[in-house]
Order: C-alpha cells, then structure tokens, then sequence
C-alpha cells in the first residue's frame, strides 16, 4: 500500500507523490501555489471538507484504501457532486483529447490494424457515453431526490449495483491490443502519447468506480435503509 496522506501533509508532498491526482484536485476547485500549506490549510481556504478531499485522494493512490471511520458520514450529495465533475472531465477534456490523439495515431500509419483500432474504439467510446448518461439521468437524480427526502422510487441503489458496467477494462484490453499487434507502420511519438493517455483515463476510472461502487452504493443504501426504503 502506498502512503497514506492526511490533514498534516503538505498539498505539495500529495501531488510530488503522485501527479496524476492533479485533476483529481482541480476538480475540488483547489490549484497550485501551495508553498507549504497543509492539505488541512489549503482545504480550508477552498471550503472543501478536508476529510472527503483525503478519501477520495486516498482511495486514488491507495486501491485498497477505504475510510472506513465515517465512511457513512459524507453525504451523497458531496460524493454525486465530485463525480458529475469527473464526469465532466471525462466529456470535456479526456475523450476529446484520446479523439485527438487517436486521429493523429491513425493518420501516421496503414494497415487494417489501424482500422480495427478505430473501430474498437467508436464501440467503446459508444458504450462510454450510454454509461455516463445513465449516470447522470437515471442514478445521480436518485441520489439527490433522496438526499432532498423525497426519494424517487424509480431507482434504488441495488440497481445500480447490479446494473454497473466496468468502463476500464476495455481500455485495457485496446492497450494490449496495440502493444501486441500493431503492424510497426505509425509514428511512435503519437503513438505512444495515445497509450499514455489511455492509461490515464483508465487509472481515473478505476479510481472512479470505486467511490461509485464501494463508497458512494453503499451510503445510498444506508439512507434508503434509514429511510424504510
Ligand atoms: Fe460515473
Ligand atoms: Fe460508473
């Protein structure tokens, strides 16, 4: 397991350790020019819950990593917020940017391997927007109707739970499919920038699913309990 931060820690020592957390923390509206706060400090002066902003840092760095003390104690509505923006992340800059890239990739090569890569790609990133739009449409709006109390009885948390696709996978699997067949015919900086960002967009959704399925499932649940749901 790799370190664990907490509130004493300078912001500086968090992102030195691991600079793929960069987004992570933008995304809590907090940006550099540290010196040497504390995560406490700097979470304070962004009114950010400072022991939400440790959870989900931690449960970035650490896969096995769950706050397990106050776990129940955030809210939903915290967690939908930092994960609608992930989303928006996703929509906004990561997608664009692998389209971008993958255009570049297969522009500098031929053959059919370069076709078979697009096409694999368009399904997946197919399957990528249904999920999101589920998401944002069906779960997140459940979510939020029971944190305002007047839950939505159209969903339940289980839904999600047996419903919930694995995004990173199949990025996965279209990394592997690059490094082990691609007919040496493209440029190998572009190359390479598109396997380092698919590698990023996949370490964030694992990242991601994790607050979905081990931190964000279970409190909905808690609630709906609580609720007599
Ligand atoms: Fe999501
Ligand atoms: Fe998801």
């Amino acid at each position: 397991m790799s370190r664990v931060f907490d509130g004493s820690s300078t912001m500086a020592s968090l992102v030195f350790s691991e600079y793929n957390l960069l987004p992570v923390i933008n995304r809590f509206g907090i940006r550099l020019g540290f010196k040497d706060k504390t995560i406490e400090q700097v979470c304070e002066e962004n009114g950010v819950e400072t022991s939400f902003f440790l959870a989900i840092v931690n449960t970035y760095m650490n896969p096995n990593y769950l706050p397990h003390s106050g776990l129940i104690g955030f809210s939903p509505g915290l967690i939908v917020d930092y994960l609608h923006k992930t989303h928006d992340y996703y929509l906004n800059y990561s997608i664009p940017r692998i389209d971008y890239l993958l255009d570049g990739l297969v522009n500098s090569g031929q053959g059919e391997g370069m076709a078979l890569i697009r096409k694999f790609y368009r399904e997946y990133r197919h399957e990528f927007f249904a999920h999101i739009s589920d998401e944002e449409e069906n779960f997140f709006p459940y979510v939020r109707s029971i944190v305002s109390g007047k839950p939505n009885a159209t969903y339940a948390a289980r839904t999600f739970e047996q419903t919930h696709t694995n995004l990173d996978e199949k990025l996965s699997d279209l990394r592997n499919l690059i490094i082990k067949y691609l007919q040496p015919t493209y440029d190998d900086n572009r190359c390479n920038e598109f396997l380092i960002a698919l590698h990023n967009l996949e370490d964030d959704l694992k990242d991601h699913a994790r607050i979905e399925d081990l931190i964000l499932a279970p409190i909905v649940e808690q609630v709906e309990k609580d609720l007599g749901l």
